[in-house]
């Protein structure tokens, strides 16, 4: 699996005129790798992610998956969002077979059976044996994502796009997810494309982590995790992580602060009425 990002820009057009999301960017993603997009608010992170998924177009550039040019959403390329996209009508396992079952036409009662227990040895491999039945208004922000990670990987995509995951959930839920998340993206050999804010979270689970500037977004640096790719909690306090997030997030540290400057730059060039030039 190869997944190609190849200079890939996005424009936005509005009515305030025009908006330069990313400018041209490129990377690459290998199989099994773990790679974590981390940048500042608006600095086009889920438009990449978008782009990838084929949920959106590229202003210019192309995505190229396994040598085939990308132009549109396709079940190779699972996705989950930051909010919850369950189906509220459907139990914990339909939601999981839902995508499943509608190729079911096309297949054997066999085939079908088999993918309904791979849901359900996935839903209890995420601590879910007792909810197949329950419905997404019964269950926690967490057991939610655990559901829409099920139902992604149910597809076997070549690659998993995770778009702030766990950004809605309380920082000890996030732990967890953390932690069942790198142990399935083992279990399962994923090649996973997330998203995130947390440089922690980026660090932890990533293998490799990209880091975008501030809008718009390019590529500042491609920095590879020096730690085994099995991994536990206790690897957060050692002295190699605690370097790492300190370098990440002082270069994220200076794309706000330049952005601070510019902002301030910008709000003592214009010129007020009965206000000195310089404060
Ligand atoms: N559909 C859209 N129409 C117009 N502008 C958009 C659209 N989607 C995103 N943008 C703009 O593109 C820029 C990047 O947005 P994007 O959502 O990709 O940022 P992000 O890095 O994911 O931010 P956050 O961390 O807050 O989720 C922002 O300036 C945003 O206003
Ligand atoms: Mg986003």
């Amino acid at each position: 699996m190869k997944l190609e990002v190849l200079g890939v820009e996005k424009v936005f057009s509005g009515r305030s005129g025009e908006n330069r999301a990313l400018t041209p960017i490129s990377f690459e993603v290998g199989s099994g790798e773990f790679v974590s997009i981390i940048g500042p608010s608006g600095c086009g992170k889920s438009t990449v992610l978008n782009i990838v998924a084929g949920l959106d177009n590229a202003s210019a550039g192309k995505v190229i998956l396994d040598g085939r040019e990308v132009h549109g959403p396709s079940s190779d390329r699972g996705m989950v969002f930051q909010h919850y996209t369950l189906f509220p009508w459907l139990n914990v396992l339909d939601n999981v077979c839902f995508g499943q079952r509608l190729k079911a036409q096309k297949r054997s009662k066999d085939a079908t059976f088999i993918q309904t227990q791979r849901a359900t040895n996935l839903l209890n491999l995420m601590g879910l044996k007792d909810f197949h039945k329950s419905f997404p208004r019964e269950l926690s922000g967490g057991m939610k994502q655990r559901v829409a990670i099920a139902r992604a990987l149910l597809n076997s995509p070549r690659v998993l796009l995770m778009d702030e995951p766990f950004g809605s959930l309380d920082a000890q839920t996030r732990e967890e997810m953390q932690v069942l998340l790198c142990f399935l993206s083992q279990h399962e050999k994923s090649t996973i494309l997330f998203v995130t804010h947390d440089v922690e979270e980026a660090i932890f689970l990533s293998t490799r982590i990209i880091v975008i500037s501030a809008r718009p977004g390019r590529i500042l640096a491609q920095i590879q995790v020096p730690f085994p790719t099995e991994r536990g909690l206790d690897i957060k306090l050692s002295i190699e992580f605690l370097k790492l997030k300190a370098r990440i997030v002082h270069m994220l540290h200076q794309e706000t602060v330049l952005n601070k400057d510019a902002l301030l730059k910008n709000l003592l060039s214009q010129e007020t009425p009965g206000m000195p030039a310089s404060i």
